[in-house]
């Protein structure tokens, strides 16, 4: 290049570095100082905004474009990603870039998804029982939604599920309000180790998806502080999310994004939560009394009907109807998780390295632990079906493309492969569409591990799938159910996938049914079948991970978190509520069970589930055993050992529940711990287990306090809600407690 040329892009460099300088803000700030707490920093930060500024941050643009509003998104945002605040690059605080969600990033309905990692569903991962696991893979999508620009992973389901046809469990972390919490909360810190923020959702009791705007969910606090509740302030304490969304629902009479309890009394006054709530996209109603009851950033515009948080919430602030004191609070809440996860001072940008191999490895991982082993009895010629044997001739193959891939669940949540959908067209044109599969064959990874000759069969037909099964030396015919978010699930698996495996099962007794599904089904073939696993939805390593599950490379070690019912009757709405109401209806939907939720209410009501909560078996033989149970000062602490009495390295879930006397609590008994391990042959290995005392308590309304009632408990050792090893009695003396247990 010339010299002349050369100082003259020198000049236009420098001129240009001039110019981006004078929009950043100098590290002289004393708000970018890190050595000050981020309390201290949002303070300072708010302090030096205008109040146009500060309208700025409460107030959150859709990422989509969406013609029938006539709506762009904004050019700054990212394309078909779930949100964007605009920020204030004066005083160095960047915009808000938010995607969903918590399998992986997300990307909504369009011409461009991103193709990234995705986990197995949130239910898979909590059915591994392994907070380590649940971390990584926080950790994983976390650092794809920061390599991809974003800094606020909308991760973090913890609805418990109360409606197995719900939808979105498959998002969500199961029935129990502490497997639930620990799991998520593992996330989330995953997340969060980042320096993005993540987004505990739906407060609260969005438990289902038919007609959930117009819902009204009544519910006594005493049963949500020891249910619903519990599950979020339990996760907000082991994880100190930055932000928190309100749901759709109606709460008591409020929409949870106008309700004063959920989010001024629980949240913020009783939890003392410092971050903010955002709304979920499309549930702001209202200015004044959203801002009023505690919400602090609307969000997803333009799906509410007004942009309630702009020139109205400063007209209101202008008039008195809102006082300054909490458009203030509202900013500092938002900077406040801003600096304390680290979005001001690592900030990100779009077309960061991704590991894939690494990150697909850490998705396997997942699914491999999370899939169920169901059943596995010995087929009528011969011994068990699994893990496959090495010594078979013909595997037949049926159904569920699993020569192509394993399916997804649907919605916001959704993550795209990388490479083309290897199904394309499938599911509803508009959203919660399309039906994604991940191109990973089970169907292929068997047969990269095993000699045997393969067939396949499509499994559309009962006749063609029972001729394909008919002499192989085992049958594994693969099942799905396809859920998604805005629509509930039914439990029967759709089209003929029952009459398929009956039809299978009649012509080969050596079968195998592989369950793809959001939650769970009914298995009316059930006796006819010795072996069924659970695979869930596995996430984008699904087919090797199936497959190493079905040769035994590793061992089955998933373990239910809800209960898999054997009949629609046995659940507390046998008829799932809501239907026919139009989206603008409101309606009263009312839990009979109270805080009794999942196998709390089978054991209430003395039902055998078709599987209980806690049920997986494993290929080993980790027996549990020498249960104890003492008082350290006033903690309860229970130990037990678990040792592999068998042949090969196997896992085992040591599960703790506490009874108490009949009538005491909303049901017999409650999950008080869990510990999970993997054995060597003739390892053995001990564990002491502190029990949160909240889990022994009862929540006092009047006095917000829990109150441990003296008496003789039993210490329950088990394999599964319906799996009882050992019990020892332990006496509680009265004790009362704060909110937090202390
Ligand atoms: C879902 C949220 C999601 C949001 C943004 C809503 O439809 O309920 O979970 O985070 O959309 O995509």
């Amino acid at each position: 290049m010339p010299v002349k040329h050369t100082i003259l892009a020198a000049a236009v460099a420098a001129l240009l570095a001039c110019n981006a300088a004078a929009q950043t803000t100098p590290a002289t700030e004393p708000w970018m100082n890190r050595a000050l707490p981020a309390e201290q920093r949002a303070g300072l930060a708010l302090g030096a905004m205008t109040q146009e500024e500060k309208l700025k941050l409460v107030f959150g643009y859709f990422a989509i474009d969406i013609a029938d509003k006539g709506y762009q998104r904004p050019q700054a945002s990212r394309p078909q990603s779930a949100g964007w605040v605009p920020g204030v690059p004066r005083l160095g605080i960047p915009d808000l870039f938010e995607t969903d969600a918590g399998i992986g990033v997300a990307s909504q309905r369009g011409p461009k998804p991103r193709q990234r990692t995705a986990l197995p569903s949130g239910l898979a991962t909590a059915a591994t029982w392994n907070p380590e696991l649940a971390y990584q893979g926080g950790a994983m999508i976390g650092a794809e939604a920061r390599a991809s620009g974003f800094n606020v992973m909308l991760a973090g389901g913890i609805n418990l599920t109360r409606e197995p046809r719900n939808g979105r469990n498959f998002e969500y972390a199961g029935e129990d309000p502490w497997l639930a919490a620990t799991m998520v909360s593992a996330q989330i810190r995953g997340v969060q180790s980042n320096h993005v923020i993540s987004t505990i959702k739906h407060l609260s009791a969005n438990d289902q998806e038919t007609s959930r705007m117009g819902v009204n969910v009544k519910m006594s606090d005493r049963d949500a502080r020891r249910s619903d509740l519990l599950a979020f302030q339990l996760a907000i304490e082991q994880s100190n999310p930055g932000s928190v969304m309100c749901a759709y629902n109606r709460y008591n009479d409020f929409y949870a994004c106008e309700s004063d309890y959920l989010m001024n009394q629980v949240l913020k006054q009783d939890w003392q939560f410092k971050g903010f709530v955002m709304s979920d996209w499309g549930a702001t109603h209202s200015t004044i009394p959203a801002a009023m009851a505690g919400l602090d950033q609307q969000s997803g515009w333009p799906l509410d009907k007004h942009q309630y948080f702009t020139a109205g919430l400063q007209e209101a602030v202008a008039n008195g109807h809102v006082p300054q004191a909490r458009l203030d609070d509202m900013v500092r809440r938002i900077l406040w998780a801003m600096f304390d996860k680290g979005v001001v001072d690592h900030p990100v940008a779009e077309g960061g390295p991704i590991d894939a191999q690494r990150h697909e490895a850490i998705s396997q991982a997942d699914a491999e632990q999370g899939m169920v082993l169901l059943k596995n009895d010995a087929a009528p010629q011969g011994g068990k079906l699994l893990p496959l044997a090495p010594g078979l001739k013909r595997i037949a193959v049926i159904g569920s493309h699993a020569d192509i891939g394993v399916l997804s669940g649907g919605g916001s949540s959704q993550v795209y492969p990388r490479g083309e959908l290897p199904l394309p067209g499938l599911g509803p044109n508009e959203f919660p569409g399309p039906l994604v599969w991940f191109p990973s064959s089970p169907l292929k990874a068997l047969k990269e591990r095993h000699q045997a000759t393969f067939t396949f069969d499509a499994g559309r037909d009962p006749d063609s799938a029972a001729r394909a099964a008919a002499g192989a030396d085992v049958v594994i015919v693969f099942a799905n159910q396809w859920t998604a978010e805005s629509l509930d699930a039914s439990l029967d698996l759709a089209e003929r996938q029952n009459d398929v495996i009956a039809a299978v099962a009649r012509a080969n007794p050596r079968t195998v049914v592989v369950l793809e599904t959001g939650g769970p089904v009914l298995m009316p073939w059930l006796a006819q079948v010795p072996a069924v696993l659970q695979a869930w939805y596995p996430g984008t390593s699904g087919g090797p991970a199936i497959a190493r599950v079905l040769t035994g490379e590793v061992d089955a070690a998933g373990r239910l978190p809800l209960t898999f019912p054997a009949s629609l009757d046995q659940l507390p709405h046998p008829q799932l509520p809501g239907q026919g109401k139009g989206p603008e209806d409101r309606w009263d939907l009312t839990y009979p069970e109270g805080a009794a939720v999942g196998y709390k209410w089978y054991d209430l009501k003395d039902r055998k589930p078709l599987f209980p909560f806690g049920h997986g078996l494993s290929y080993g033989e980790v027996k549990l055993e020498g249960l104890g149970a003492r008082l350290d000062g006033k903690t309860l602490k229970v130990t037990f050992r678990m040792t592999n009495h068998g042949q090969r390295a196997a896992s085992q879930v040591g599960q703790v529940y506490v009874a108490a006397p009949r009538g005491r609590w909303e049901a017999p008994k409650r999950l008080a711990n869990f510990a999970k391990a993997s054995l060597k042959p003739g390892e053995s290995r001990s564990f002491e287990l502190a029990v949160d005392p909240r889990l022994l308590a009862d929540w006092d309304s009047r006095g917000k306090t829990w109150k441990i009632a003296a008496g003789s408990y039993q210490v329950l050792l088990a394999r599964s809600a319906g799996d009882i090893v050992a019990r020892v009695p332990v006496k509680l003396r009265a004790r009362t407690m704060d909110l937090h247990g202390r």
